[in-house]
């Protein structure tokens, strides 16, 4: 090889070199799935029988094949070599399905081997991700007889941009989840949530991710927040009610009742199973209450309160037990929800099918707050640090669940949403003035 064809040779080299470090650059979608994905999807592939291997989720098999056997011919001086059936053991790690690519990594479908459970697979996702290099590796979906695992290069959630406004009604994208999909609320499937986690986790992040959400939406806003209002107070022009003494709150509860037992009537007299059934000249409009902190309405300062607790207690459990079918919908915040807060606060919980629990100070909180979810789902909160505020676990009804962070929502931001939004507030007073006053929505 001449000088000339050499220095040819490394100028195209340097010059792939700089096209690939431009296009991941300028263009790290694109890049990722025309060369990264493949490259890595190889690597995957090619490696795949000794990470199963060394993750322990391979079996033994025994197989016959040929061997060349030295065979001794008339004693040992004369040897022939001779092919023969032998059994032998071999591994044989779980198949993997196709890889597909998505933004952040891939998944795929793993069929599991006689015996195996996903927890198997959940409990070695930490042992794949180191193999496979990249950030975390979960397990997303099963089947029988199969399990899905995602795998992402990156945390999704070190950075979420997204805008909480769906423009569907009682929908809010209020934050991203891990696999890099948006976290979406949709209140007419889950409708009331506890929003768990201790100081400085991101409740009330969340809570003004949600306000701005909502904002534009033809839906009743409606606050409590006995910490001296100082969270929801500047949220007013957005809230058709607002209650921050104890007096107010048994009112306010009052009214809710009220307003339930008046839908109710509505869709008896309708023949309606709920208010979505009703013609939409007569629908109501959709509430959705906002509780601060939950711990708040049940704590007592002396005996006196007792009763005022006890009927708080008792109204909200009936407002979240019907509020369903009758379009009222609860966000309750709070450190805990326990038993300890007194009796009536464990059916409260019950009825709140929707999670999230943001981080915890204490393992039994996210207990709590989870209920008896899947270890994993407990882990992953307890795992959740202080440097990160707004990562939480969310959990529906069907049993699955995710780790997602909300998009940061200002003060600022949701004031400005609430003022801007201010001419869609019904008045309190419309609202509870009986059924076909109530101003009508579509569906
Ligand atoms: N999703 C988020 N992204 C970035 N910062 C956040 C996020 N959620 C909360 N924070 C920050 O964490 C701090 C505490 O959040 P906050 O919602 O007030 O917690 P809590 O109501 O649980 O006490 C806020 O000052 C905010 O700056
Ligand atoms: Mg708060």
């Amino acid at each position: 090889m001449n000088i000339t064809t050499m220095l040819v040779a490394l100028g195209s080299l340097a010059a792939l070199a700089a096209g690939g470090w431009a296009w991941r650059k300028w263009a790290p979608r694109s890049f990722w799935y025309a060369v990264e994905f493949p490259a890595k999807a190889a690597l995957v592939y090619l490696t795949w029988t000794h990470i199963a291997s060394g993750c322990g989720l391979s079996r033994k098999r025994r197989r016959w094949r040929f061997a060349l056997d030295a065979i001794p011919l008339a004693g040992p001086a004369v040897m022939v070599q001779r092919r023969r059936l032998r059994s032998v053991e071999i591994e044989k790690p779980p198949r993997l399905r196709l890889l597909r690519p998505t933004p952040l990594g891939w998944r795929v479908w793993v069929r599991l081997h006689d015996g195996q459970l996903p927890e198997d697979y959940a409990n070695v996702a930490d042992r794949l991700a180191h193999a496979w290099r990249v950030h975390a590796v979960r397990v997303v979906a099963f089947k029988p007889g199969r399990v899905q695992l995602l795998a992402t290069m990156r945390d999704p959630l070190t950075v979420v941009d997204v805008s909480p406004e769906t423009g569907e009604l009682l929908t809010v994208r209020p934050g991203m989840l891990e696999n890099g999909e948006p976290w979406v609320m949709d209140f007419r499937t889950v409708p009331h949530w506890l929003n768990a986690g201790a100081t400085q986790s991101g409740k009330s992040n969340l809570a003004n991710a949600i306000l701005k959400g909502l904002a534009p939406q033809p839906v009743a806003l409606v606050g409590f927040d006995l910490k001296g209002g100082v969270e929801f107070t500047p949220y007013a022009p957005r809230l058709s009610a607002l209650a921050t003494t104890r007096g107010e709150c048994v009112r306010l509860l009052d009214d809710l009742v009220q307003v339930v037992t008046d839908r109710m009537a509505l869709c008896r007299k309708e023949g309606a199973r709920n208010i979505w059934r009703l013609p939409d000249g007569l629908r109501p409009m959709p509430i959705v209450v906002l509780v601060d902190e939950v711990a708040e309405l049940f704590l007592m300062a002396d005996k006196s309160e007792k009763e005022e607790v006890s009927k708080t207690a008792t109204a909200l459990l009936r407002v979240a037990q019907l509020g369903r079918a009758f379009g009222i919908y609860l966000v309750v915040c709070g450190q805990r929800i326990g038993s300890d807060l007194g009796p009536g606060v464990t059916a409260l919980r019950s009825q709140l099918s929707g999670r999230i629990c943001h981080r915890v100070n204490d393992p039994e909180t996210a207990n709590m707050t989870l209920g008896d979810m899947d270890p994993a789902a407990l882990d992953a909160a307890r795992g959740i640090a202080a440097e990160t505020p707004g990562v939480a676990v969310i959990a529906g009804q069907d049993g699955s669940w995710h780790r997602a962070r909300s998009v940061y929502v200002s003060e600022e931001e949701a004031e400005a949403a609430a003022r801007r939004f201010a001419h869609l507030t019904p008045a309190w007073s419309v609202l509870t003035s009986g059924p076909t006053a109530a101003e009508p929505i579509a569906a």
